[in-house]
């Protein structure tokens, strides 16, 4: 047991997925797992762990932003030995060729600043993801036919981002989305040698203002569970 997790040594599995909302992962877990059992759930913040085509999966979520992120990677990673994390979640668009609803998967992520910036200091890591699960994960979303991006993806600090100038810049230099966890994400599993992704979602348009309709949001995320757990177990 964690600070933040009550789950017993061994009701983790070595692959995670990770929601940002909790209710998200209770729900992926009922809909894609096959007896999914509730292994946490201190601070509402829930995981689940079942089995998807025989092989052992948790679903958990980290919360909103990289500070939240952190505190569950480092726990899922150090005490229960996750070894395979894979975010599934929502961006907001940033280029004009990113649709809604389309999927982007972050080869890396800039910042102005994670949680990790305390030991790198004045390094400008570059987080990458793990390239067999980018590319199974480009696999199976060609297969669904789903639109799909790969790329460079900022993760802020702010939602409610009050600096334009810079999201030119991120623009110019050809950032597709942005969203709040990847970053520490990526940084956490290369410390630590494990795998790491994130599938996105665009759930809204920072250009066209446009958003995901809410009848829509179940779909493109059930689209995006069934991705991460193809790239899984590839
Ligand atoms: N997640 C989804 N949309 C976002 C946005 N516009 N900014 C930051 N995080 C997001």
């Amino acid at each position: 047991m964690t600070p933040h997790i009550s789950a017993q040594p061994g009701d983790i599995a070595e692959t995670v997925l990770l929601p940002g909302d909790p209710r998200r992962a209770k729900w992926a877990a009922e809909t894609f797992l096959d007896s999914p059992r509730l292994v946490n759930e201190v601070r509402g913040m829930f995981g689940f762990t079942g089995t998807w085509k025989g092989n052992e999966v948790t679903i958990h979520g980290t919360g909103m932003g990289m500070p939240s992120l952190s505190i569950y990677v480092n726990e899922l990673i150090r005490e229960y030995g996750a070894r395979t994390l894979i975010r599934i979640g929502s961006a907001g668009a940033m280029q004009p060729q990113v649709k809604v609803r389309d999927v982007v998967l972050a080869m890396t992520s800039t910042t102005l600043s994670t949680p990790s910036r305390g030991i790198l200091r004045e390094l400008n890591y570059a987080p990458c993801a793990d390239y067999g699960l980018l590319a199974a994960a480009h696999a199976a979303a060609a297969a669904k036919g789903v639109g799909t991006h790969v790329g460079g993806i900022y993760s802020s600090d702010v939602f409610y981002d009050e600096r334009p100038d810079l999201n030119e810049q991120m623009q110019r230099h050809g950032i597709l989305a942005v969203e709040m966890e990847t970053a520490e994400l990526y940084t956490l599993a290369a410390r630590h040698d494990a795998r790491a992704l994130s599938v996105l979602t665009i759930s809204d348009h920072l250009l066209t203002e446009e958003a995901l309709p809410p009848e829509d949001r179940e779909r493109s995320f059930g689209d995006m569970v069934e991705i991460a757990l193809e790239a899984a177990f590839a």
